[in-house]
């Protein structure tokens, strides 16, 4: 494969971009600097660096957002913005979409990729990966509250998963931990019961922590421990 196209389809640098970076002596293949950007490399056998950094190549790639309010979870939407365009240029080119949805108006940890497979195994009703919200909400929570999360409720007169509520001391936020993703799920388990939730954020998906450094609106690669906890969910 060409060196511009193994970092084009990393999403690291454009052709261009690719081109510039040999010129000015910033690549390295087995431990040379290689200053033409059609030098061909094996992406499994050749040590590739980029600044001095190994980069290793990988079929799809994988990126953790902290999604903001205000943004739907789609890939294009005619009128309202969509949470790739947070994403730079060159990886909206490569097909990210987000695995699994969030709510307009929910914020926090969203996973993009382009791997289908992974993500349908994610999402797919047999092996849901686990999803950790926090929540702030309007009545204070009790112990009923936590029982019938605990026994399974009913949306549309189907039976839910038995979901786990952990309210916090004042009752008035907590976390909600589920395995199962309906439409506006949580917030109409909280309206049976009588609440609202007037926040939510999600801070887990299949093992993965939001990383508390990103800000609303910022995105990173998942390293590659990552990467190996999410294709770990059965
Ligand atoms: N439950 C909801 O109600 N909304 C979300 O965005 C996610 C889970």
């Amino acid at each position: 494969m060409r060196l511009d196209k193994f970092f084009s389809e990393l999403g690291i640098l454009s052709r261009k971009e690719t081109q510039a970076a040999a010129r000015a002596g910033m690549i390295t293949v087995n431990g040379n600097v290689v200053k033409d950007p059609a030098r061909h490399v094996d992406p499994d056998a050749d040590a590739v660096t980029l600044r001095g950094e190994r980069v290793c190549y990988r079929k799809f790639t994988y990126v953790m957002l902290n999604k903001p309010a205000g943004y739907i979870s789609a890939t294009e939407d005619g009128n309202l913005p969509v949470v790739t365009s947070l994403l730079p240029e060159q990886l909206q080119r490569m097909g990210l979409f987000p695995c699994g949805r969030l709510d307009r108006d929910t914020v926090g940890l969203m996973i993009l990729m382009n791997d289908g497979v992974l993500s349908h195994r994610l999402l797919s009703p047999r092996h849901h990966a686990k999803k950790v919200y926090f929540f702030r909400c309007e009545a204070r929570l009790d112990e009923s509250d936590v029982s019938a999360f605990r026994e399974g409720m009913k949306l549309d007169g189907e039976p839910l998963k038995s979901a786990v509520l952990s309210p916090d001391k004042g009752g008035l936020s907590g976390t909600v931990t589920l395995t199962e993703g309906k439409y506006h799920q949580i917030k109409r388990m909280f309206l049976q019961r009588g609440n609202k939730i007037t926040y939510l954020k999600r801070v887990s998906f299949g093992g993965l922590s939001l990383d508390p450094t990103l800000a609303e609106g910022e995105w990173r690669y998942l390293s590659d421990d990552e990467i190996a906890i999410l294709t770990a969910n059965e």
